[in-house]
């Protein structure tokens, strides 16, 4: 077995003889933009060796350092990508962007034993690192990862843990599921009630849905929670130092049952509601009017000014239409719109919303029911109802982002022993086959401006069944570290047998880092 147990696997690995011992004396040298990598660097190795490494913008030290540096003639391997070099006497690493002394440094991290991930020495380690040369760089420029913190309210202080692991798995793009039926989760200074009120549910369903209403049983535990501004703009921050964006995801017109709890005049029958206690595909969804949509458009005002994020998303997803089927006014509005359908007018909805970030420079991504009715013109489809969506919307020029249920959705079991696993939403994804997904589909290989529109996958984690940061590390790991190598290493490095090698020195430092991880 190779002591260079690296996960996602890079693009290219030659071992080396011989092996850096990092000790108290050595120094990190990153100069100019280097250097807020070079103390990240520092920052990541002292906690667990005790040793506060300097980082200067020089040294005459032949032995014992550790170079950054940021060097144009590696911007062959784009500005994610990286060249690591240990040797005996020092360690390199050089990237043509920050993003790549970023990985560079993770990769690093891992040739280093498993205890470099604790949060303070144990004592007896010594700090050896395998020589190697490794040329390393991202397959798909979205590796991402959605949480959704609706279902159940997730702490700030898991989020933050959840953009680390995203980061030590090389992942840049954090999905964050804020508004739902069963609770909104973002502060909203023009509308106090969509926290107020929305934030906040009586009780929650215990087990599973059951048609028959009688059988249902609560908790009787009022549930919620939300994120102020101020949290959010941390958030953001936190994920950009670590060279995440951060994606919002603000539902319309459906899962939309909380905001109707706070604000009934969105809903189309003007009585009020409650913020959902139940899961499922709810039939309350905002109505059409174009004082609603100007609501929608206001909350998103602050939405752009918290999230710099180039993609903002809108959800779009499971829309019933039985509302808007009985509601006079709705008729009147497909007729006065000169609408064919419901479907039509869904989708006018999201025209009017890819009006409005386009408009501000930022581009709307929607789960793939936006194509019903007609996608907007400059959407990007987020594909989770298998493939189909994300083939015909990349067909059609627009981008992409394969998400299908049936190799990404975490929150499916990871076992079909049902009575050793924790409740679930049902469904089987077993690791292999979240580490088998391919996300350029055959229908768009053989091109490649389509299969170009795809711009990588992403996890997700539906938190029905999660509710506590606990369940979701267990459904998480190590299926994320999985999709990680899904969307980091070329299709021709992939190698299940291989990664199972690599897999349990993955494990010890993820234990390491107290992640409550699926023993495979
Ligand atoms: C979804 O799972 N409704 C996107």
């Amino acid at each position: 077995m190779s002591e260079i147990q690296i996960i996602p696997q890079p693009v290219s690995v030659k071992p080396t003889d011989g092996h850096f011992t990092l000790t108290p004396e050595a120094v990190i040298v990153a100069p100019g933009a280097a250097e807020r990598t070079g103390q990240q660097l520092a920052a990541a190795l002292a906690p667990a060796t005790g040793f506060w490494l300097p980082v200067q913008a020089s040294s005459s030290l032949t032995a014992g350092r550790i170079d950054l540096a940021l060097d144009d003639a590696l911007s062959g391997l784009g500005l994610e990508g990286y060249r690591l070099t240990v040797a005996p006497e020092r360690v390199e690493i050089r990237a043509a962007g920050e993003a790549g002394l970023f990985y560079g440094m993770q990769s690093l991290l891992q040739l280093f034993p498993p205890e470099v991930f604790r949060a303070a020495p144990l004592g007896d380690t010594t700090w050896n690192a395998p020589c190697v040369e490794i040329e390393d760089m991202p397959r798909f420029g979205w590796r991402g990862a959605h949480l959704d913190v609706a279902r159940h309210f997730m702490p700030k202080s898991f989020v933050l843990k959840f953009i680390d692991l995203l980061a030590l798995h090389k992942l840049n793009s954090f999905h964050w599921h804020l508004t739902e039926d069963q609770g909104w989760r973002i502060e909203i200074k023009r509308y106090p009630r969509l926290t107020e009120v929305g934030a906040w549910r009586k009780e929650t369903l215990v087990g599973h849905w059951s048609r028959n209403q009688k059988e249902r049983r609560y908790d009787g535990v009022k549930h919620g929670g939300f994120y102020t501004q101020d949290d959010v703009r941390e958030v953001v921050a936190y994920a950009a130092a670590r060279h995440v964006n951060v994606v919002p995801e603000i539902e319309m017109p459906g899962h939309a049952q909380a905001a109707i709890a706070a604000y009934p005049e969105l809903g189309n029958t003007g009585k009020p509601v409650e913020v959902a206690r139940e899961w499922g595909v709810i039939e309350e969804v905002f109505n059409v009017e174009e004082s609603t949509i100007q609501f929608m458009q206001g909350v998103m005002d602050e939405v752009l000014a918290l999230f710099p994020s180039e993609f903002i998303h809108v959800g779009g997803d499971e829309v019933p239409k039985v509302y808007w089927q009985k509601s006079p006014a709705m008729q009147a509005r497909i007729r006065e719109l000169g609408l064919k359908d419901e479907d039509e007018l869904q989708s006018y909805f999201i025209r009017q919303m890819d009006v409005y970030l386009t408009e501000r420079g930022r581009r709307l991504i929607g789960w793939d029911e936006i194509l019903e009715g007609g996608l907007a013109p400059n959407a990007t489809v987020m594909s989770w109802r298998g493939e189909a969506g994300g083939i015909a919307a990349a067909t059609a020029g627009h981008d992409v982002v394969m998400a299908p249920n049936t190799y990404t959705y975490l929150d499916y079991a990871q076992s079909q022993d049902s009575a050793n696993e924790p409740l679930g939403i049902g469904n089987y994804l077993p690791l292999e086959t979240v580490y088998g997904y391919e996300p350029i589909p055959p229908a768009l290989s053989a091109d490649a401006a389509r299969a170009g529109h795809v711009l990588g996958a992403q996890a997700q984690l539906w938190s029905e069944y999660l509710p506590t940061p606990r369940s979701v590390e267990y459904m998480a790991f190590p299926r994320l570290s999985a999709l990680a190598e899904v969307v980091w290493t070329p299709a021709e490095r992939k190698d299940y047998g291989d990664f199972l090698g690599r897999l349990p020195e993955h494990l010890a430092r993820l234990a390491a880092l107290d992640v409550n991880y699926r023993k495979p």
